[in-house]
């Protein structure tokens, strides 16, 4: 049994081949039916004729519908007519099941596709979509192996909150209340005293109230943290991580980029190093692109993409106001009200995929911070003992990985770049 893939060549030409798969779309014509059969690697078309096969033969092949299942052996012919190239006369074959009315049809409203999901997922665009997911989670890992991180994990049932009150899921813990994750850092982070540098790869959860096009409630989160770094040693990683992860993409996918028209060489051009720009030149620069935004303004998805439309290339946000970030940033001693930290923003408009920068090491600076943010700092108490037991200086990353593939994909999004996106109004299939 071949893939479709592999055989769509002409070392195979005027050779019998077997392949199994799906109907993709059949027709007929007078005495003879085209098959075009798909499998996870392709798409190949299929020809039954009465030259090869009986009168019940074809009378059952004819009959089939989209997406039934079926194995088919045949010699193999180039073919320039063909959808790929290739085309396959059918000898003999096997049906596994004769499907009846596959629900999925072109022109249907969004909410039935998102309803009929488990069945859309099939869709040759999808399946483009979900190749490319995959190379990018493992490339993601690779990076940080290639150099010398430690893959590690982290619970999901936490009882504190990292990225502030208001996005926390509440779950009854045999009578308990605690949360889901919406972070790992800060597990990350007490796992840096043994290991130094770790990453792991695991769903974060936001209650996100906003309905943008790139929020989640549910999300894949990468984080990394390591030991003795400072801002710019985190974003010096993580520009390499990411032109890695391109590289990456461009070189396993450009099948699949092109079948989801994705312009190439809109990744080809991404340069290191990206631009640093601080948050306040950035506000001052935003004029330009005729915004109106001030000091202390928050940069939500409409006001990046406003900004990050006239960029090419990734550009590294720095040195937010202090009152925008929470509350585990380090404060930067030279710059009062800033902070040593950054966002990398996508271009294209797609804006933010990252968010990092250094923590604060300091006990007291800790505890300041933790009690101006009206949190109790016992319930942090193992978080505050890391800065009593031998601390350092250290940094991470939280990156957005539903974000990244919605950015390389090109995609309009963020539901775009999963399989079964949770949001603000969808639990199920
Ligand atoms: O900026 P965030 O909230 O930062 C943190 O959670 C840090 N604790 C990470 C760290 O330093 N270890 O989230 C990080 C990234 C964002 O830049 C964004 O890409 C993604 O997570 N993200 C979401 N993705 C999809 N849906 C959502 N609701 C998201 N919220 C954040």
């Amino acid at each position: 049994m071949e893939k479709i893939k592999e055989i769509l060549s002409d070392d195979f030409s005027e050779k019998i081949v077997s392949i199994r798969g799906w109907v993709y779309r059949i027709r007929s014509s007078g005495k003879i039916t085209f098959i075009v059969m798909r499998d996870s690697s392709g798409i190949i078309q299929c020809v039954a004729s009465s030259d090869n096969l009986g009168e019940e033969e074809m009378k059952e092949l004819s009959s089939l519908t989209v997406e039934s299942s079926l194995e088919l052996s045949g010699r193999l012919y180039r073919e320039s007519r063909a959808v790929t190239g290739y085309e396959m006369s059918i000898e003999s074959y096997r049906i596994y099941e004769r499907n009846e009315n596959f629900p999925i049809a072109k022109d249907l409203g969004e909410e039935f596709l998102l309803d009929n999901r488990h069945l859309w997922l099939r869709s040759r665009e999808f399946t483009a979509v979900l190749k490319i997911r995959s190379t990018i989670f493992k490339a993601f890992s690779d990076f940080f192996y290639n150099n010398n991180y430690f893959q590690v994990q982290a619970p999901m049932f936490v009882s504190t909150a990292t990225e502030g009150g208001s996005s926390l899921f509440n779950v009854d813990y045999f009578g308990e209340k605690v949360n889901l994750t919406q972070s790992t850092q800060f597990y990350l982070e007490t796992l840096i005293y043994s290991l130094e540098k770790v990453f792991t790869i695991a769903p974060s959860f936001r209650a996100e109230k906003s309905r943008t096009r790139r929020h989640l409630t549910e999300y894949w989160h990468a984080e990394v943290e390591v030991a003795w770094y400072n801002n710019d040693d985190m974003m010096a990683d993580e520009e390499k991580m990411i032109k890695f992860i391109i590289d990456a993409v461009l070189k396993n996918n450009e099948e699949d980029l092109k079948t989801i028209n994705r312009d190439i060489n809109r990744l080809k051009n991404i340069k290191i190093p990206f631009e640093r720009i601080k948050y306040r030149d950035l506000i001052e620069k935003s004029r330009e692109f005729g915004m109106n935004l001030k000091y202390g303004d928050d940069l939500g998805a409409d006001e990046e993409y406003g900004i990050m439309i006239h960029f090419d290339n990734p550009v590294f946000v720095t040195d937010y106001p202090e009152s925008l970030k929470t509350f585990y940033h380090r404060p930067d001693p030279d710059h009062p009200g800033e902070i040593l930290c950054h966002d990398l923003l996508a271009p294209e408009g797609y804006g933010e995929v990252v968010g990092g920068g250094e923590r604060i090491y300091d006990l007291q600076e800790l505890l300041k911070r933790i009690r101006d943010n009206n949190l109790n700092p016992e319930d942090y108490y193992w978080y505050v003992d890391l800065r009593k037991y031998g601390s350092i200086p250290h940094s991470g990353f939280g990156l957005g990985l539903d974000r990244l593939v919605m950015w390389i994909c090109g995609l309009s999004n963020i539901r775009e770049t999963i399989p079964y996106p949770r949001t603000i109004r969808r639990v199920k299939p």
